[in-house]
């Protein structure tokens, strides 16, 4: 083999290597109970206020100001902090993202005892908010 195959050959698999950031990765799925827990806030306005006090304050560092999951304490996360602005993640029932914040997984903490349920579903209303 020439020795440009060689490199050829070293460049694509370390590129396929690497954007598959977290290869055993699972998709996190919140359970079926979670898509009818119903938001006690919605079209909650003055919720929304709130919830960006909460994001700016404990989430944005890894979610980014803007929603996009790029913020500079998720840089050398793997997974990587989820991108709100993405449809993916925003075809989600507003009781999923309640039961994914209140449970965590890593390396995100769960919420549920540092914030109240209410702090919980402001936050819910403010991170629709970066729906495109
Ligand atoms: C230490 C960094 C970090 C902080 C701080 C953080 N998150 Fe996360 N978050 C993550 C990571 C990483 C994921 C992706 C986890 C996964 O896919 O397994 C995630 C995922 C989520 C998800 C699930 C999205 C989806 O589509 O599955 C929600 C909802 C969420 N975060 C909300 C919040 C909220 C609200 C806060 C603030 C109270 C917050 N996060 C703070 C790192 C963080």
């Amino acid at each position: 083999m020439k020795p440009v195959f060689i490199v050829v050959l070293f460049v694509a698999t370390f590129s396929i290597s690497v954007s598959k950031a977290f290869p055993g990765y699972i998709e996190w799925i919140a359970p079926e109970t979670a898509k009818n827990l119903v938001n006690p806030l919605k079209g909650n306005s003055a919720a929304i206020l709130e919830g960006k006090k909460l994001f700016t304050q404990l989430c944005a560092v890894c979610h980014g100001d803007k929603g996009k999951g790029d913020g500079v304490g998720g840089a050398t996360l793997n997974p990587k902090p989820r991108n709100f602005t993405l449809d993916k993640t925003q075809n989600q029932a507003d009781g999923e993202f309640f039961w994914k914040m209140s449970e965590g997984r890593p390396p995100m903490a769960s919420y549920k005892t540092i914030l109240s349920t209410t702090q919980r579903w402001q936050l819910v209303n403010y991170l629709r908010t970066f729906k495109k």
